[in-house]
């Protein structure tokens, strides 16, 4: 069975000065080092923050994102990034517990309106794994097709990168195997 912890969503402008500080911390023991940049497109992130004794154990967060299948009108998308779990907690299911939730938050207009004053209606999440056979399990599915990035009208291959993508409620038909592009960003473009 899962270990029990309290997840709530923190918008990145009602964080504490102290939780990003642990929420840092926590990913620079997660990934073995410090991964954490402060790009501007962070300061309107959502975090999933996992709490053991009102101890920050797991998290996630997710930002918007604009992703085109095959050129065709972007499907706006909560894109998940610093999934981290406390080192000596993982494996206990925290972090699949923080994903259930941020899929089940993002496809409930109520909830995620109740958080933020813009009206949103997601239409796909999407991630670029380090593992993803983990994600997998989750009901994830890895892009086969080819992956762009948009920059100034232009596509930009990126070959290099693998995503992830999860189909919701709203999500069109679309396949795998199509080409997925993204908007240009600073930093990790994936
Ligand atoms: C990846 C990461 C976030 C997973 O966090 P976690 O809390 O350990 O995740 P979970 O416990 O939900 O799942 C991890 C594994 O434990 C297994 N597991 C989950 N609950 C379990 C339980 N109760 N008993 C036994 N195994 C369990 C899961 O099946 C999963 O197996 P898998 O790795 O083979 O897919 C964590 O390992 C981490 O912080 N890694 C470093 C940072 C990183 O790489 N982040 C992801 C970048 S994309």
């Amino acid at each position: 069975m899962d270990q029990e912890i309290e997840i709530k969503i923190v918008p990145a402008t009602k964080l504490t000065r102290v939780d990003k500080k642990a929420i840092q911390a926590l990913c620079t023991r997660a990934y073995g080092e410090d991964v954490w940049c402060d790009y501007e497109y962070l300061n309107t992130a959502f975090h999933i923050v996992g709490f053991d004794a009102e101890k920050i154990v797991s998290h996630a967060l997710w930002v918007d994102r604009s992703l085109s299948v095959n050129g065709a009108a972007p499907l706006l998308t909560a894109y998940v990034e610093y999934v981290a779990t406390e080192p000596c907690l993982q494996g206990q299911g925290l972090a699949s517990q923080l994903l259930r939730f941020l899929i089940a938050v993002i496809q409930d207009t109520v909830l995620l309106n109740a958080e933020r004053d813009d009206d949103v209606h997601y239409q796909l999440a999407a991630l670029a794994p380090a593992d993803s056979s983990f994600y997998q399990r989750l009901g994830w599915e890895l892009w086969q097709g080819e992956l762009f990035v948009r920059e100034n009208g232009q596509q930009i291959a990126t070959p290099d990168d693998n995503v992830m993508i999860y189909r919701l409620a709203s999500t069109p038909k679309i396949s795998v195997q199509d080409t997925l592009s993204a908007e240009w960003r600073e930093g990790e473009l994936w």
